[in-house]
């Protein structure tokens, strides 16, 4: 009986530790610094939406806050009517919680609407990339901290960087100043499977707005070719030197990889050999398109899809981000 009580009750915690929206503390700051046509909340997505705050706004912070950038398709936090892309950073989350983070100390909001059925029309627009940058400038300003970390999956890899890394974002359609580096405010950017040289598979489909050449995923040409001169073994940066020089691929793309600017103290890259969505449909080589240039460190897994290489690596995401260890 006792157990159960227990049980329950430990139960009952995490439930709300991890159910999701961000705390009516952080929705009041938010309101009060006018940030709510950005809308961070996202109740139309249920308890999914967002996660973050503190109880009081006299709370204490004890750990470098964390924001966690979701990909495509994804959500927040898992939404099982959404289907399989929108498993959100529940799992990332919930094992930062049983490590003595609290709900103050992590952060998310989702990008996008969740819908599947939409993947192939999202780039890296001026809309995304400023809602975003302002959701990092929030959360730095709310929680007053010196540093945070950010760990970011797939599409939430590139545009992660560019929100860091600031400038202008310049399309055929648009053209928006994100404003300053904010390099020296991050402490360690973990960039899961990003495709920071494009998708192989982009490669014939531009005509779809996530394949496009300005802001899109489009790989250049020879795609097959390049990943050749990269195999997954080869990610040394002489390598991705190459790739860098002969290379043309999507303009966003290239020009984030041009900038020698670190984005952060500590960048590190990870992804899986056996990821479907980065690997190339002809030669079945998954490159280091995921390996951000000069990263501090990188870690390859192998037989997790590209949704698993954010859904189970959450004790791989503390060490990188807490001991910087991979
Ligand atoms: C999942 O998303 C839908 C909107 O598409 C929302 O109505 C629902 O509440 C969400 N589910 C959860 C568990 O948050
Ligand atoms: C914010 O941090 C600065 C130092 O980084 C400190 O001086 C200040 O008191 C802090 N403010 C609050 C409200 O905690």
């Amino acid at each position: 009986m006792m157990m159960f009580i227990v049980n329950t009750l430990i139960f009952s915690l995490f439930l709300t530790c991890s159910s999701g929206t961000l705390t009516k503390d952080f929705q009041h700051w938010l309101k009060k610094y006018d940030y709510s046509k950005d809308d961070f909340n996202r109740a139309d997505l249920g308890h999914s939406g967002s996660y973050g705050g503190k109880k009081h706004s006299f709370d204490k912070i004890h750990h470098q806050p964390v924001i966690f950038i979701h990909g495509n398709s994804d959500t927040a936090l898992f939404n099982e009517s959404l289907g399989e892309l929108a498993s959100g950073w529940t799992n990332s989350i919930e094992y930062f919680l049983t490590k003595g983070y609290r709900p103050n100390e992590l952060y998310a909001t989702t990008w996008g609407d969740g819908n599947q059925l939409m993947a192939l029309t999202r780039t890296h627009d001026c809309a995304t990339l400023k809602r975003l940058r302002h959701f990092v400038e929030a959360v730095l300003s709310y929680t007053n901290a010196t540093k945070i970390d950010i760990i970011a999956h797939s599409m939430g890899v590139t545009l992660g960087r560019k929100i860091i890394s600031g400038g202008i974002v310049a399309t055929s359609e648009e053209k928006c100043h994100l404003g300053e580096s904010l390099h020296s405010k991050i402490d360690t950017f973990l960039g899961l499977s990003g495709a920071n040289y494009g998708l192989c598979s982009c490669e014939s489909l531009t005509n779809y707005p996530v394949c496009n050449k300005m802001n899109g995923f489009w790989p250049g040409d020879t795609c097959a070719k390049e990943t050749e001169l990269c195999s997954e073994n080869d990610v040394s940066i002489p390598c991705q030197d190459k790739l860098q020089d002969k290379t043309i691929y999507a303009k966003y793309l290239m020009k984030l990889n041009k900038n020698t600017k670190p984005i952060a103290n500590h960048v590190y890259s990870a992804w899986s050999i056996d990821d479907e969505v980065l690997s190339s449909p002809s030669s079945e080589t998954s490159i280091s398109t995921a390996l951000i240039p000069k990263s501090t460190g990188h870690k390859i897994y192998s037989k997790l899809t590209h949704m698993q290489t954010k859904e189970q690596t959450a004790e791989d995401q503390y060490n990188m981000v807490v001991h910087h260890f991979i």
